[in-house]
């Protein structure tokens, strides 16, 4: 079975050729970096005209790389929400279109069901496991119980711990995006230096809150005054770090004894999503599982960030299942993996 994948949801046209056997024939992604790093964030206009201009060559680079023709499809995967609308609405036409045409199934992926598969792909792991899934636009805990089967034990009340990243960066002026530039620049900073909350720790459930970090960050940067030198920054990036982290994992201990409890023979958690690309996470992470008895999966950076291999792998698994969407299935900005969890207190707007 041989899959292509349509990514744009948000700042990455991404397209991808995947075979039922987890190989990966291509994997192409076009970052929008340089577009949105003067407004220090995605724009979605901008977005989505750079997803219209770029899609079909990203398609044919994608299938020229993986030596295929479209008649060699078995199915077509795109992105279907949650995600800024104008984009996902391109990938979604655009893979609609091309199955029509190749006459092959689709599949309209939820993109955090692209990340949380994502190991599967990678490693084969089997359901239940545990994920934290942390990127731009979302923190949750979950389990996987299956295919379209998912618990949310929590999510955020306010930011995503990614967007804390990026904003964190943006007021430093480190550069876009965030992420990676505050793990830059923190790795030559003290990170015990500035003391930060670590919003929600020791408080019950495993809700995530980031948006006093940010504010704290703020702070700290204010009190500096108006001649912050680039230690100070990397002092600044270094403890927003450690707080940032502390936090996720503060959550992720509530989660696991839940975890522990209810699914007893479970052995692994994954960290998913583009914050998983942080090693000072991974590092404390796995240091804290070992107590578990759990091992940490995660995928590679590449297929941690945003990528077409980690929808067309999505839409594998479904279409392996013997379900497939119809051609007139509508884009979702909103589409929570867990349909019964309780909407996060204030932040009903967060899918
Ligand atoms: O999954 P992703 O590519 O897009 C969304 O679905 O949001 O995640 C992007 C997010 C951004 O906020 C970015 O700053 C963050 O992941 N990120 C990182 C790192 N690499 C990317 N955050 C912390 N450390 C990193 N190394
Ligand atoms: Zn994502």
């Amino acid at each position: 079975m041989i899959v292509l994948g349509l990514e744009s949801s948000c700042d990455e046209t991404a397209a991808a050729v995947v075979t039922a056997e987890g190989r990966i024939l291509s994997n192409v992604v076009l970052s929008q970096v340089e577009e949105h790093a003067p407004f220090g964030g995605v724009v979605p206009e901008i977005a989505a005209r750079a997803h219209v201009t770029q899609m079909d060559a990203i398609v044919d680079r994608a299938m020229k790389e993986a030596g295929i023709s479209y008649k060699d499809l078995d199915g077509v995967a795109a992105t279907a929400g949650p995600g800024l609308i104008g984009g996902v609405l391109v990938g979604l036409m655009t893979g609609k279109s091309i199955a029509a045409v190749a006459d092959v199934p689709f599949v309209g992926v939820n993109h955090l069901e692209g990340h949380a598969l994502t190991v599967r792909l990678t490693d084969k792991i089997e359901f239940p496991y545990l994920l934290l899934l942390v990127s731009g636009g979302h923190s949750q805990i979950l389990v996987v119980e299956g295919i379209s089967k998912y618990r949310r034990l929590g999510t955020t009340i306010d930011d995503a711990v990614g967007e804390a990243f990026d904003k964190t960066a943006k007021m430093m002026d480190l550069g876009f995006p965030g992420g990676p530039a505050v793990e830059r620049a923190a790795a030559t900073g003290d990170g015990t230096r500035f003391s930060l909350p670590r919003p929600m720790k020791g408080k019950p459930g495993c809700d995530f809150s980031f948006s006093g970090l940010k504010t704290a960050v703020r702070q700290a940067l204010a009190d500096l005054g108006d001649n912050v030198t680039d230690q100070d920054k990397a002092d600044l990036a270094a403890s927003f770090q450690v707080a940032a982290v502390d936090a996720l994992l503060s959550r992720v201990k509530q989660s696991l004894k839940i975890f522990k409890t209810d699914y007893p023979d479970a052995t692994n958690m994954v960290i998913a999503g583009g914050v998983a690309a942080n090693k000072h996470l991974r590092a404390e992470l796995d240091h804290m599982l070992a107590k578990y008895k759990l091992n940490l999966v995660v995928p590679p950076p590449r297929l941690c960030t945003d990528n077409g291999a980690m929808i067309a792998w999505a839409g594998l698994e479904r279409l392996r299942r013997g379900e497939n969407d119809s051609l007139d299935l509508a884009a979702k900005a909103r589409w929570p993996l867990d349909p019964d969890a309780e909407p996060a207190p204030f932040a009903g707007h967060k899918a």
